[in-house]
């Protein structure tokens, strides 16, 4: 079938993870916009829990097609790795490089999969904590534990990373890569991470030094 052979064409795949990548982004902005309540105060960020609870219909939507979206993220992804490790392994073929080998794209597999932890220890811990305790009172009481708001932190730093790499990534493989934005562009993959950075990591950092007390 045409899409099955799209799909598994090289720049098919390449298609592939930059559209996911760009919904995972958008997923990322909404999250990181709705947690940022989190500063107001605990009653601002349960009025927002409990206002996107009251519609269960579109929550179940949005978390299926967001798990989807992640799972065939990567899947395509550890399908690359592979396959260009095949490539770099056989010492007949001469492997051009396109991207410079910087540190945040020599380590996109592993910086993914780190996040890929976080992402199973941060759903048993938020969306599936007990369903009597509001969920203001769990992430406070989660993230005052030094060492969970550490492992947070460290996550995030390799979200930094990953992220700064897949979205320049992305704006190449959609054709944004015109060398008059190029310095445009290598700001932006830097500044939108450490934007997401400033407001996950400022969450866990409020809660873990005992900033938050009075939250
Ligand atoms: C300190 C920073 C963060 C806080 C306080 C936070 C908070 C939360 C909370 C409270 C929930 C449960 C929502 C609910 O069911 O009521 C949740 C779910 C989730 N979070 Fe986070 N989050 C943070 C960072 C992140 C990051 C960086 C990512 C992605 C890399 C992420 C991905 C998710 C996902 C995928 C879900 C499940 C969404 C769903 O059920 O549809 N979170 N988060």
């Amino acid at each position: 079938m045409w899409f099955v052979r799209f799909v598994t064409s090289s720049i098919g795949k390449k298609l592939v993870m930059a559209a996911t990548g760009l919904l995972l982004f958008l997923f990322l902005l909404t999250h990181a916009a709705g947690n940022a309540t989190i500063f107001m105060s605990s009653a601002v960020f349960q009025d927002y829990a409990d206002e996107l609870h009251s519609h269960p219909l579109i929550v179940l939507v949005f978390s299926s097609a967001l798990l989807a979206v992640l799972l065939v993220h990567i899947g395509v992804g550890l399908y690359l790795f592979y396959e260009n490790r095949a490539v770099s392994n056989n010492r007949y073929v001469v492997s051009k490089r396109v991207v410079k080998n910087s540190l945040a794209s020599a380590t996109m597999p592993y910086t993914g999969l780190f996040v890929l932890l976080f992402l199973v220890i941060h759903i048993f811990g938020f969306t599936f904590s007990p369903k009597d305790v509001p969920i203001s009172s769990t992430v406070r009481d989660m993230l005052s534990n030094f060492f969970y708001a550490l492992f947070y932190i460290t996550a995030f730093i390799a979200l930094t990373f990953h992220l700064s790499h897949g979205l320049w990534s992305m704006l190449q493989t959609f054709g944004v890569n015109h060398p008059r934005y190029e310095l445009f562009i290598a700001r932006l993959s830097l500044v939108l991470p450490l934007f997401f950075f400033l407001i996950f990591g400022g969450i866990a950092f409020y809660f873990m030094t005992g900033l938050g007390a009075n939250y």
